[in-house]
This record gives C-alpha cells, sequence and structure tokens, in this order.
C-alpha cells in the first residue's frame, strides 16, 4: 500500500495541462469496437486500470486488441464474440460487468464475470432484473459477482429504470442490439449518454426521445473513435484552481457532454469563476478548454437532476463546498453509497476529520462553510480512487500535513493525477 504525505501548497496553482483520457467512452470504445466486424483506431485510450480490465475481458472474448503506444489502441473485431476458456475479470470496474452482462447475455456461449474485493460487493440486481425480462439466464451470489452467464437469445423490453443509471442504461441496451424487436430504457432524469452517442457514430439502429432510448437489432461499422478527456479527472483541478488563493489554471482537451458537466453548473451556482475558453466536437463528443480561478464561493442545493450529471464528482464537490460561504445541501443522491465505497460516509467522516462542518444525510450531505481544514490527519481510501483524489485536493489547503493511505487506487482511472499537480505548484 502506497502512502502518501500532500502539504499544504506555497503559492497558486498556475498553469496549462492536458486532462486524459475519459474512462467512461474508454470502455465503451472498446465494447464497441469489439463487436464490430472489422478494424478501429482508437485514440487516447484511458491508461487506468479499470479501462484495462475491460480491454483484457474483450481479449479473452476473442477479440484481437493491440496497442500501437500507450494510448493508442488498434482492436479487430469479427462482428462476433467467441467463448472464453475462463472467467472474465472486470477488476475494480463496475462499468466493465454491468455493461458486459448486457453484451453477454445474448451471446451462443455461457462466461462467468468476476471482480475485485469492492466490486464483489457492489449491486448487480440493477442490471440482472432487466436483463432477466428479456430472457436472460443469470445466477449470482445474491445479485452479487460472481455472475454466471448461460448465453441465451433475448427479446427487446420497454424497461422503465428505476435509477438514472448510465451503467443500467447502457446494459439494456448493448442486450437490446443483439435481442429480437426494439428495446426500450425510459430513465427518470438522463444519465450519461455516451452509449447512445457511440452506437450512432458505429451506425446502430437507435433513437432518442427525449428520456427514452429506443435501440434494434444492429450490427456496428468500425470507426476511428478519439476519446475526449474525461471531466471527472478535469473536476480535482477545477476544485484545487477554485479553492487555492491565487490560482489559474487552464485545462484542456476537457470532455463538455452535457449529461457530465453538472460540476460547471454547481461552480457557476456557488459565484466561481470558470470560463469554457473554446469548444469542438470529436467523434460524436463535445470537448473544449476551461479556465478556472480562485474564487469566493457560497454554499447551494444540489439534488434532482442534478445528480447524473455530476454522480462522480460528489466527494470533490463535498470538499469545494467546505470553501464556500453558507450552506449546501446535496440530496438524492442515496446511490453514491452503492460506488467503489459508501461515498456518502466515507467522504463525511473524512472531510469531517480535517476540520470541515459536514453531516451526514440517508441521500447525501449538508456542509456548512467556510471552514479552515486543519488537516493533521490520516486518511484511509476504501479502495476507492475517487476519495484518494480528493483527499489529495485537501491537503494543498490543510493548515498542517494529511497522510493518505492507499494513494495507488488513484491508477483506477488517474494513473496521471500527482503528476499533472506537481507541473502546476
Ligand atoms: C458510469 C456511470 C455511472 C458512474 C460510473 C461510470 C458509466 O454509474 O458513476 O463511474 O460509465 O456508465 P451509474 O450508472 O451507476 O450511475
Amino acid at each position: 500500500m502506497t502512502d502518501k504525505t500532500v502539504n499544504k501548497v506555497n503559492g497558486g496553482l498556475k498553469g496549462v495541462i492536458t486532462i486524459p483520457s475519459d474512462k467512461s467512452i474508454s470502455h465503451r470504445a472498446i465494447m464497441l469496437s469489439s463487436l464490430a466486424d472489422g478494424k478501429s483506431i482508437i485514440k487516447n485510450f484511458s491508461g487506468g486500470a479499470d479501462c484495462k480490465s475491460t480491454l483484457n475481458l474483450f481479449k479473452d472474448l476473442g477479440v484481437e486488441i493491440e496497442y500501437f503506444d500507450e494510448k493508442t489502441v488498434k482492436v479487430t473485431g469479427k462482428g462476433k464474440l467467441t467463448a472464453p476458456t475462463k472467467e472474465l475479470d472486470c477488476g475494480n470496474s463496475g462499468t466493465t460487468m454491468r455493461l458486459c452482462s448486457g453484451i453477454l447475455a445474448g451471446q451462443d456461449f455461457n462466461s462467468v464475470l468476476i471482480g475485485d474485493e469492492s466490486l464483489s460487493k457492489r449491486p448487480m440486481k440493477r442490471v440482472i432484473t432487466p436483463l432477466e425480462l428479456m430472457g436472460a439466464k443469470i445466477t449470482s451470489n445474491d445479485y452479487k459477482a460472481p455472475l454466471r452467464i448461460e448465453g441465451t437469445p433475448l427479446k427487446g423490453i420497454t424497461y422503465k429504470s428505476p435509477l438514472a443509471s448510465a451503467q443500467v442504461k447502457s446494459c439494456v441496451l448493448l442486450a437490446g442490439l443483439n435481442a429480437e424487436g426494439e428495446t426500450s430504457v425510459i430513465e427518470p432524469y438522463t444519465s450519461r449518454n455516451h452509449t447512445e452517442l457511440m452506437l450512432k457514430y458505429m451506425g446502430a439502429n437507435i433513437e432518442v426521445h427525449g428520456r427514452e432510448v429506443v435501440v434494434k437489432k444492429s450490427t456496428l461499422e468500425p470507426r476511428n473513435i478519439t476519446v475526449a478527456g474525461d471531466i471527472s479527472s478535469a473536476a480535482y483541478f477545477i476544485v484545487a484552481g477554485l479553492i487555492v488563493p491565487d490560482s489559474e489554471i487552464i485545462i484542456k482537451n476537457v470532455g463538455l457532454n452535457p449529461t457530465r458537466t453538472g460540476i460547471i453548473d454547481v461552480v457557476k451556482r456557488m459565484g466561481g469563476d470558470i470560463e469554457i475558453l473554446h469548444q469542438d466536437t470529436i467523434s460524436g463528443e463535445v470537448v473544449g478548454d476551461i479556465c478556472v480561478r480562485y474564487s469566493e464561493l457560497r454554499g447551494c442545493d444540489i439534488s434532482g437532476e442534478d445528480i447524473p450529471r455530476l454522480i462522480d464528482e460528489l466527494p470533490v464537490i463535498a470538499l469545494l463546498a467546505t470553501q464556500a460561504e453558507g450552506q449546501t445541501v446535496v440530496s438524492d443522491a442515496q446511490d453514491l453509497r452503492k460506488k467503489e465505497s459508501d461515498r456518502i460516509t466515507t467522504i463525511v467522516n473524512g472531510l469531517k476529520s480535517l476540520g470541515a462542518d459536514i453531516e451526514e444525510r440517508p441521500d447525501g450531505f449538508v456542509i456548512n462553510g467556510k471552514t479552515e481544514l486543519t488537516g493533521g490527519k490520516e486518511l484511509e481510501v476504501f479502495h476507492d480512487h475517487r476519495l484518494a483524489m480528493t483527499y489529495y485536493t485537501a491537503g494543498l489547503i490543510c493548515k498542517k500535513d494529511i497522510l493518505i493511505h492507499g494513494f495507488e487506487w488513484i491508477n483506477i482511472s488517474f494513473p496521471e493525477f500527482e503528476k499533472m499537480f506537481t507541473a502546476l505548484m
């Protein structure tokens, strides 16, 4: 286990950084190009362990996948997958397990999806239930991994999802690609839509009507995909720029898909100085550059349709709120308890130990600011990359050094994280 000491930064964070690859898009790029018939080149592929789990899993399903260099991958799909000869290891990645269960349920072979200790505790009922409605045959350990999937023909359904979850939506849509008839998913709020955009980009028969997505049996065309930078990784730099006095950071190549930009809206609601400098579209996704500066902030409410648009940023938004005057209330975020850790309990306890005024609620937390973070504490990350990165960011403003146990968990999504911070100091 790697321990990391973080000290208060002297002076502001200043400079220009280019944010690395989006995890959600990288997963989907491997999955969809593996299903296509022919060669796809994926540029700016994620170096994180989660996306490597997806890549290795599709190799185990007979897909030819080669690295040209660290960030460029060639995928040669055959338009079909082949039976694996071993259990398929999703590592720590919920996206891999949930989306692949949809892909595997309708195959003409059996498969077993396994995960690490943390993933094996996470709920899979949310995908098993709709897949069973489509005719899938899945046995599990009380709705948790390992998932034993007996491949079987599927039929399309209309699924009114109780959750605004892109993993659930994507699982059902990917199963629908290979199901008889039409498959439709309706969400309570729109979750990230990378699957829909990439399916469209690769020629699938897909339509979106508000919160409903409809897919029909489709074959996918191989395409070259350049992956946008990850706004969830940019979030640590956005928050650091706002809370470390005298900072000004330009963050380039950030994915600005509107289903992911909840953090930018919240920063604006808090009165933060954030600007989009330039925008473009690559491989069907909006990307742009962001400029953020140290700001006086005020608390705000975050709830309802905000939540799926910033779900992964909530730990670092909690840190941001400790530096805003007044109250910030996060509600409707109960699903945070089902992430790599119970992110409501873990972040509340972690920030409280650093000196924040933060209280847990069943579906979120309440923060009263602005409080000076005293630090001087040791923190556990509970196998959770986003806690490791949030605590590092907090350490930059803590009066006394903090010690993070398990800092290596950053490698799940963002191996370049610390190097990029150091470049701004
Ligand atoms: C993801 C969807 C979200 C998010 C996760 C990645 C995806 O999960 O938290 O990190 O790539 O589809 P939910 O669908 O469970 O909200």
